[in-house]
């Protein structure tokens, strides 16, 4: 702009043609530059002020100011330094380039021409850019400043260490990280975006965090970029997941112990239960079987004794209640020593194949009187299992035995038996939950109902549940209690299906 201005004027007052014209030509110019320019007469007297000039120093009547008034120079010269004085006092510093502008036919020096530049902006991007050096050099972290023409302007110490390479300013994208930078970076988007953003980028074997931000020197597309070395941190986070990956494996071998081990104990713990039943099942049945052959004898005798008694014309009614009564409690007393037969009834009666489902069916159409007398449903999931070895007669005892407990301990209004059948594919064995919504019972009773002669009812036996375990042990079975007082009772009995111990 200032060289066109030049020529303007140059060409303007060389040809002289119309001076007119030419005058308020070089006016036009002058008030439109955008630069501040002074013009002079030979007495120093302002002639022409661009409208820069007014702007800078914002006088309205700068021609009728001395030169003295307004300027202080500092050197003298063609181009010279010195402070400007705005109307506010201010002083500016500022470069004045000069010139003259001679006539040929008067052969002197016509006027004098002041091209100014106001020194402010520039010194207060020096002062900035020093500033910026003087943190940047200091910083921990690798810094450099770069633009798309001139490459790198600034790097500290930090980014030639990093880059390994000294001698870095100007150096480019491509002289920094050769064909590979902009698989690395994306530059277009480093000088696209105008927010500040990060990237994690890898070279010389190390990892960096690199932060791009504009940065505002007044002029210039600068950029820049603070690169940490993250190297460590990677490593080190790295190496942590590595461990946590080899605790959890760790954790769960001893979960997985944990749980075997804890399965072991319950297995454990239900052997001894079963050896325990099954020794005392052992004595108590020898026992029972001799107290029960003793008592059968002599029973059948006092039974006959009766019923010949009975046939006798000389007893009262009352008399003959009274005989009635002896023979019905004799009775019970026959069904005890039955039900002590029964229980210690050794092996080798004959089994054949069973289908549990229909020993299931039987034993309810057995009971369906009591069932119904009492007010009991009975809800049945039975599947399509396997058959099993067994005795028919002896596994309806079971059930026969399962479901008069449970319908002695109901308790609530609504009363429910629930009996599911199903086949364990994976252990091979058949499975039938027998479950009633009754009273339930304690620890102390559950661990007990197996026992012989263990009874918590008034008329009770106790022998019910020790025959129910005597048949199940007999077919090679398992029978398992869960119980909660007020919540009910679950039994899980276990059979092998055939062909399988
Ligand atoms: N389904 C059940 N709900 C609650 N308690 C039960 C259940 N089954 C058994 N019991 C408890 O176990 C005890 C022993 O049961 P078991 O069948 O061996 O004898 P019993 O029922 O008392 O006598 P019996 O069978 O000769 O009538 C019972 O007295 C009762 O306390
Ligand atoms: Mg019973």
């Amino acid at each position: 702009l200032i060289f066109a201005f030049w020529g303007a004027v140059y060409f303007f007052v060389e040809r002289r043609k119309d001076e007119e014209k030419e005058k308020r030509l070089i006016e036009k110019i002058l008030l439109s530059s955008r630069t501040p320019i002074l013009v002079f007469d030979r007495e120093k007297n302002i002639i022409y002020a661009s409208k820069e000039i007014d702007n800078l120093l914002g006088y309205e009547d700068i021609k009728s100011k001395l030169i003295e008034d307004i300027y202080v120079k500092e050197e003298e010269g063609e181009e010279e330094e010195g402070v400007m004085i705005s109307k506010k006092g201010e002083r500016i510093p500022v470069r004045i380039k000069k010139s003259r502008i001679f006539d040929e036919l008067k052969k002197e020096i016509v006027a004098v021409v002041w091209v100014i530049e106001d020194l402010r902006k520039t010194q207060r991007i020096t002062f900035e850019k020093e500033r910026f050096k003087t943190v940047l050099t200091q910083m921990g972290e690798g810094v450099i400043v770069f633009s798309k023409e001139e490459g790198i302007v600034f790097a500290n110490e930090k980014a030639k260490e990093f880059f390994g390479i000294d001698d870095i300013l100007g150096k480019n994208r491509y002289g920094l990280f050769g064909e590979k930078a902009d698989k690395m970076i994306d530059f277009d988007e480093v000088y696209e975006r105008e927010e500040v953003f990060s990237q994690i980028v890898e070279f010389n074997n190390r990892v960096f965090i690199v932060t791009f931000s504009p940065v505002d020197f007044g002029e210039g597309d600068y950029r820049m970029a603070v690169m940490r070395d993250v190297t460590e941190f990677f490593k080190m986070r790295k190496e942590l997941e590595e461990k946590v990956e080899e605790l959890k494996k760790q954790r769960g071998a001893i979960l997985n112990l944990a749980e075997d081990l804890k399965e072991k104990n319950e297995e454990l713990l239900r052997m001894q239960e079963i050896l325990i039943n099954q020794e005392k099942l052992a004595s108590i049945g020898e026992l029972a079987a001799g107290v029960a052959h003793e008592l059968n004898n002599p029973l059948t005798t006092i039974l006959t004794m009766i019923d010949l008694l009975l046939l006798e014309e000389n007893f009262t009614e009352e008399e003959k209640n009274s005989l009635k009564s002896i023979k019905d409690e004799a009775l019970r007393m026959r069904g005890i020593i039955q039900d002590l037969l029964t229980f210690a009834r050794k092996k080798g009666e004959s089994k054949h194949d069973v289908k549990l489902n229909e020993i299931i069916n039987k034993a309810e159409i057995l009971l369906k009187t009591r069932l119904k007398h009492e007010g009991v449903d009975v809800i049945k999931d039975l599947s399509d299992i396997p058959v099993i070895i067994g005795n028919s007669d002896r596994l309806i005892q079971v059930f026969i035995n399962l479901f008069n407990n449970s319908i002695d301990a109901m308790d609530k209004m609504e009363k429910r038996i629930f009996i599911k059948t199903e086949f364990d594919k994976e252990k091979r064995k058949v499975r039938v939950i027998f479950e009633d919504n009754g009273c339930g019972m304690d620890d102390e009773t559950r661990k007990r109902i197996f026992d012989p002669f263990f009874t918590t009812k008034k008329s009770g036996t106790g022998l019910g549940l020790s025959i129910v375990y005597g048949i199940i042990k007999d077919h090679s079975g398992n029978i398992f209690v869960e119980s909660k007082i007020g919540g009910g009772t679950r039994f899980k009995i276990e059979f092998p299906v055939r062909g399988e111990k």
